[in-house]
């Protein structure tokens, strides 16, 4: 299995309909092609981490470029897995603020490490990455 990591950026600010509309079809097609994974968005940027079996995710990212909605869609990160870091997830969602990812990085820190599974801590350095490129410094 395999896991891809993008930043990209909202065309325009985006509002909770638009949003929920994205995250509405996501799961839906998401289910049908097992790819799991977590979406946050933060004025106007999202940053996307998705896992499913290599063909799936690559006609997933396909999509994903060529929609219209966002623009710079940047592959950050790509790489194997052994297990999915999202199992329950067919797309966690959160809008996401200084003080929430301060809160998630507190969250993923030293007190369980295995709360990621065995392999690369794909969503910790995502969300660092996110919180610098958006100067979300706390
Ligand atoms: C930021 C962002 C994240 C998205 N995430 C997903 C996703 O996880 N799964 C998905 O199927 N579509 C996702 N989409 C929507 C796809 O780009 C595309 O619209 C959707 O897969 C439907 O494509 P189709 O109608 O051609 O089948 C996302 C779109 C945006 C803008």
């Amino acid at each position: 299995m395999e896991y891809l990591v993008y930043v990209s950026t909202a065309k325009r600010l985006m509002n909770e309909e638009e949003l929920l509309d994205i995250l509405t079809v996501a799961r839906t097609q998401n289910k049908v092609h097992h790819i799991t994974g977590m979406l946050l968005y933060s004025q106007g940027t999202f940053i996307q981490v998705l896992e499913g079996e290599k063909d799936n995710l690559s006609q997933l990212f396909k999509n994903i470029e060529l929609d219209t909605r966002h623009k710079n869609v940047i592959k950050l990160m790509t790489g194997t897995i052994n297990q999915r870091n999202f199992p329950d997830w067919l797309m966690a969602f959160a809008s996401v603020n200084a003080e929430t990812l301060q809160a998630f990085e507190g969250f993923l820190n030293p007190i369980d490490p295995s709360f990621l599974g065995s392999n690369d801590h794909v969503t910790a350095n995502m969300l660092k990455i996110f919180a610098k490129a958006n100067n979300l410094t706390y």
